[in-house]
């Protein structure tokens, strides 16, 4: 049944809570809520799945609301060796944007009237798996639904039993976000004591934990981010050296601003957007450079439009400069190393986090657009239920 979601949007209240976990690490949210919403059809007590399906693929524009549509359904019937997941927690990240897309990528877009795909992590309501027992917590694409039935080889169970992390935490500085930073700045940038690192999108979900190990590994870490509020959070909270506020500004007025900050240059440029701040950050590149290209996020609504932008192989020769494209699914083999030392930089409060969080799923699609224009603050959730409590 397909129900008109703007009768269930109603965005309220956006209130920043700070919540401490064993006084060692501070966690900031953002919270938004939402009306929740009748998960029984009471007259049959049969519990329904509430999930939103793409229904417009944005081309050569930006994403609108009407590109979802909220359907409802009852939950469907296990399999063998599937198993039954509640969604918890829902990660919204930039790369759902591409999957709305119909071109060629490294994976399949979503095709029209199929759920958006998303991970989350989840607990286990039912199970046909005698190894996966209901209860458990997992990692899995749950897509932006309520439940979810998935084979049991497609879910990654989490380990969170001598710690207290928050669950949310494995979507984003202990989950793929995480990865990608600890991995594409220590394997491509390969950051050494005294180098000077520039990351843009630098308060969001990657750029807060690459601008953070950068520091941990000796770097000067100067980070690029849309407004005041943002670079204030990178410098006075995180640590970082020095932020850069591109908004509204042109490509020569941030290679100015850069070249004031890092003189002698930029060793390693981690870049989460593409555009003129890679423009401009190609244009201050110290020899020997190392540009990660991480991320694209200012060209995603100008992705099937032919690209005239300038040309860098001349700046890349000079330079001898070595620039190389990163996906965190590469890595999926080491994610324990990056956990284990991940999780000990949090408990010894080297490392702190920030989450946006909004509240139900109903909440997702706003919350969506809403971390593509950047009104995110830190990692985008949403929570979609609470975790059962069990005596
Ligand atoms: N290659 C991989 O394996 C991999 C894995 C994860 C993420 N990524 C990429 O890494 C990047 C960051 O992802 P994330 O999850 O950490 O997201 P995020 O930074 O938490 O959220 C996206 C941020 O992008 C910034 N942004 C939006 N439009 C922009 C524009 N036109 N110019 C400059 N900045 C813009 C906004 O921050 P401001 O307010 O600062 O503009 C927004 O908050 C994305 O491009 C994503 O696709 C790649």
């Amino acid at each position: 049944m397909i129900i008109n979601f703007a009768r269930f949007c109603g965005l309220s209240t956006k209130n920043k809570i700070y919540h401490g976990i064993n006084n060692l690490y501070l966690v900031e949210r953002f919270i938004k809520q939402t009306r929740p919403f009748a998960t029984q059809n009471t007259s049959k007590q049969q519990h329904l799945n509430h999930r939103y399906v793409l229904i417009e693929r944005p081309v050569n524009r930006s994403v609108q609301l009407t590109d979802f549509s909220l359907t409802t359904s009852p939950i469907s019937e296990l399999n063998s060796n599937e198993v039954l997941l509640k969604t918890l927690w829902l990660s919204l990240d930039p790369y759902m944007r591409g999957r709305m897309s119909a071109g060629k990528s490294y994976v399949q877009p979503v095709g029209i009237g199929e759920v958006m795909v998303g991970q989350g992590v989840a607990e286990v309501v039912k199970s046909n798996d005698p190894n996966i027992v209901p209860g458990q917590i997992v990692l899995a694409d749950v897509g932006w639904q309520e439940y979810a039935c998935l084979s049991s080889k497609d879910i990654i169970p989490i380990d969170n039993t001598n710690t207290s992390f928050p669950l949310s935490y494995y979507l984003g500085c202990l989950g793929m976000p995480g990865m990608t930073a600890y991995f594409a700045l220590q394997e491509i940038g390969r950051p050494e004591k005294g180098e000077t690192v520039l990351v843009s999108a630098a308060s969001g979900a990657v750029g807060q934990i690459v601008g953070q190990i950068a520091k941990l590994k000796g770097c000067t870490v100067i980070g690029i981010a849309g407004g005041n509020e943002k670079c204030t959070y990178i410098t006075k909270t995180l640590g970082f050296d020095s932020a850069i506020d591109y908004k509204n500004k042109s490509v020569k007025q941030l290679t100015n601003e850069i070249r004031h900050l890092a003189p002698n240059g930029i060793n390693i440029y981690f870049d989460n957007v593409g555009g003129i701040i890679h423009d401009s950050a190609m244009l201050n590149l110290a020899i020997q450079g190392r540009v990660i290209i991480c991320g694209v996020i200012s060209t995603f609504d100008q992705l099937e439009s032919v690209d005239n932008g300038p040309r860098w192989m001349r700046i890349l020769l000079i330079k001898r400069a070595l620039m190389q494209g990163f996906l965190v699914t590469d890595y999926e083999h080491r994610r324990n190393e990056f956990l284990n030392e991940m999780k000990s930089w949090l408990e010894n409060g080297q490392l702190k986090y920030r989450e946006d969080i909004a509240e139900g799923l109903q909440a997702t699609p706003q919350a969506f657009i809403g971390m593509l224009q950047g009104k995110n603050h830190g990692k985008q959730l949403v929570r979609i239920a609470e975790q059962t409590v069990r005596s």
